[in-house]
């Protein structure tokens, strides 16, 4: 089924950047998503379009006034009636691959991305069903984490990747980070692929592969491994890459 993504934005032509090229480009060209704008300056009633005002209370910056945003998610929402709403902002919550996998699930979002200060709290009180974080830093503005999700979603898809290609094998996808990947030459620098890589023995390839992976997120995310435990099939194999890890280190 095709999903819609709305983005109520103030720079709709940062979105260009997610249509010119690459795996998400063709996705949206071939239908599997559909990306429609929303410029809240478009619902403003005053002749020099305002959409943002000082905070009340004082202090530096400005804030996203209710009437436009509010406007253009009603517009967005009429469109797409199924879509939910989300705010990205720092404050939201954290998105990883998981949350990721529960978003493209639904038929549609309307995607609003903040500027300056944020958006005035009586609009996210009255509009918004969620409110999403790309990570513990803050942005300028909400564009670009409308475009990390939008990415990380579509390519999870039916029929975004190509032929050959698959989201089932990538880091996260299992709760584990992915294998090392190699291609030719077999030799570059003094630097040899893995005899089992080209040994042709494609149960030992995919031993190894398994090994990797959890080698991997052992070294660089022991968090994940906790969150996700291991089969005991998985656990000997770790073991074994943890006993070739100390061998290594001791020469
Ligand atoms: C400068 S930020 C506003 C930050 C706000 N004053 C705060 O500290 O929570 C402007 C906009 O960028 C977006 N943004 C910034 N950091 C983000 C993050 N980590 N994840 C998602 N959106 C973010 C939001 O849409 C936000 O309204």
């Amino acid at each position: 089924m095709m999903m819609r993504f709305d983005v109520v934005t103030l720079f709709p032509g940062l979105f260009r950047i997610l249509l010119d090229d690459g795996v998400i480009g063709r996705a949206i060209g071939r239908g599997v998503a559909e990306l429609h704008l929303w410029n809240p300056r478009d619902f403003t009633q005053d002749p020099h379009r305002v959409v943002d005002d000082r905070p009340y209370g004082g202090g530096p910056g400005m804030v996203m006034k209710v009437a436009p945003l509010r406007d253009a998610i009603a517009a967005a929402r009429a469109a797409a009636p199924a879509s939910r709403v989300a705010y990205l902002s720092p404050q939201g919550r954290l998105l990883r691959q998981p949350q990721m996998i529960e978003i493209a699930r639904q038929p549609g979002w309307i995607l609003l991305a903040g500027r300056y200060e944020g958006v005035d709290e009586r609009l996210i009180e009255g509009c918004v069903d969620e409110e999403w974080s790309i990570g513990d830093y803050v942005l300028s503005g909400g564009e670009l984490a409308a475009m990390v999700v939008m990415d990380a979603v579509i390519r999870l898809l039916p029929g975004a990747l190509g032929h050959g290609e698959s989201a089932v094998q990538d880091s996260h996808s299992d709760g584990l980070l992915d294998w090392p990947h190699y291609t030719r030459p077999p030799e570059i620098d003094g630097r040899a692929v893995p005899p089992v890589l080209i040994s042709g023995d494609h149960a030992a390839i995919e031993r190894w592969r398994s090994l990797q992976a959890l080698g991997r997120t052992w070294q660089r995310r022991p968090d994940l491994l906790q969150q996700r435990g291991l089969s005991d099939e998985e656990r000997a194999l770790l073991e074994e890459f943890v006993r070739s890890h100390h061998r290594d280190e001791i020469g």
